[in-house]
């Protein structure tokens, strides 16, 4: 009996779930999310920040689909000056909206996230004269809602970081920003997210998460782009209508997979919260297409367990029927896949996922024109390859009779998917030519 006490009880710590932090029960609140879209965002709309954008009836219908929490993209850029000493004119009305949207998630007992959108042209060589500006407005910020209740309010340090900016310079200006913010409240949790646009991917292992120990980590996912952007003429680069999400096309879904995939591994190495800020698939990719798609991320969000944000209610991407709010005109497959008005049946038909990208290496992913990129499996005795351009065309195809292999490039410039099919498995990796 002596002897197994001490090891029953080293057993009992060794079982003991993880503390939950203030951050992970801040994010777990968060539940099902709506980004308040096409408004605070978009200062070259007419008359920007329209009194009607959105009101408080909007939200009251959120609601009752089941939404708990907003998310608020303010360009905030847009009115704080490029020069020192960075004047904000608290008196623009933009923060009388802002105001409006805290009293009304107030009133209805809903979490709000404070975002600070694009326009910060933050590049290698341009960062450094951001560096200052970013942190005075993020001063400003917090000293003016230092007031609201941090179980409810956070703030979000800039949404979608620039693709192939240095990730050292931003994690000094988010360190910067995160001080600035701390001289005023220590207690509301900060939402940030790594460089590459939000995008998944980024949450590789090398991604370490910040010091600040109250911080909720964020992505985005819109995977494929050529998919959920199609038919789009203000997206760069703009993709053409036609293209369908199905079986048929299992990359897209690999490719989808993969990226879910990379931040489960995140989350589970660092054990840290994260939450999907933003995602959804486009007005203009066809309808059966469209169900497949939140079919899959909605599937995956349940099994993962993580919380999300659509984007958006009522406008290019929105899941009602002729933009139309209400539970008669909602798309069934998007209430059940995300489990609005009231649908509490968790799917429980797997979506078909053949892809498990552990043991297929590809690289290197960023190449010009003549790059020979290796490829290297678990020893199977063949493997196939194929290269796909954004708009889903097949570029080459070649199939290799050893475990690894050498495959001279010469692609255009361009963004591009290389499926790897070796035996039962598939991986897509995504290609940049430049
Ligand atoms: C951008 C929007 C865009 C959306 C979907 C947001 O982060 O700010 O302009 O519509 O992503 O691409």
């Amino acid at each position: 009996m002596k002897r197994v006490l001490p090891l029953l009880f080293i057993t009992l710590i060794s079982f003991q779930p993880m503390a939950q932090t203030v951050a992970d029960q801040r994010c777990a609140a968060f539940g099902k999310g709506m980004n308040l879209s096409n408004w605070l965002e978009a200062p070259w709309q007419t008359n920007w920040p329209t009194a009607t954008g959105y009101t408080k009836a909007d939200l009251e219908l959120m609601k009752v689909a089941g939404i708990q929490s907003i998310r608020l993209p303010v360009c905030f850029a847009h009115i704080i000056d490029t020069v020192a000493p960075y004047y904000i004119d608290t008196n623009h009305l933009v923060f009388a909206r802002i105001d409006s949207v805290i009293k009304w998630t107030a009133e209805l007992q809903m979490n709000l996230i404070i975002d600070n959108h694009h326009e910060w042209t933050l590049s290698d060589s341009r960062w450094r004269n951001n560096l200052e500006r970013f942190g005075h407005l993020w001063s400003v910020l917090a000293s003016r809602y230092k007031y609201l209740d941090p179980e409810h309010y956070s703030f979000e340090l800039l949404n979608e970081p620039p693709i192939f900016f240095a990730l050292d310079s931003l994690n000094i200006i988010f360190n910067d920003a995160i001080d600035s913010i701390r001289q005023h409240t220590t207690t509301h949790s900060i939402i940030v997210s790594p460089n590459n646009g939000s995008w998944g991917r980024a949450f590789t292992t090398t991604y370490i998460p910040l010091a600040d120990s109250n911080l909720i980590y964020t992505w985005h996912c819109y995977d494929p782009l050529n998919f959920t952007h199609q038919g789009f003429s203000w997206a760069t680069p703009s993709f053409p209508t036609g293209m369908a999400f199905s079986s048929s096309t299992n990359w897209m879904e690999s490719w989808l997979y993969d990226g879910i995939n990379e931040i489960n591994h995140w989350r589970d190495t660092f054990n840290k919260p994260i939450f999907l800020g933003e995602f959804g698939v486009g007005e203009h990719a066809d309808d059966e297409s469209r169900c497949q798609w939140i079919s899959f991320m909605g599937h995956y969000l349940d099994s993962a367990n993580i919380n999300w944000f659509y984007w958006d209610w009522r406008w290019d991407f929105t899941m009602f029927h002729s933009h139309v709010i209400s539970a008669d005109s909602v798309l069934s497959c998007f209430s059940h896949a995300l489990h609005l008005y009231g649908d509490t049946l968790i799917s429980t038909s797997t979506p078909e996922i053949k892809m498990s990208a552990g043991d297929i290496q590809f690289y290197p992913t960023l190449i010009s024109k003549g790059t020979t990129c290796v490829i290297k499996t678990e020893g199977v005795p063949q493997f196939n390859v194929k290269v796909f351009d954004c708009a889903g065309r097949l570029m080459l195809q070649q199939k290799f009779n050893q475990p690894e292999g050498r495959l001279p490039l010469y692609l255009e410039k361009g963004m591009y998917f290389v499926q790897i099919t070796a035996g039962e498995q598939s991986v897509v990796k995504k290609l940049i030519s430049d």
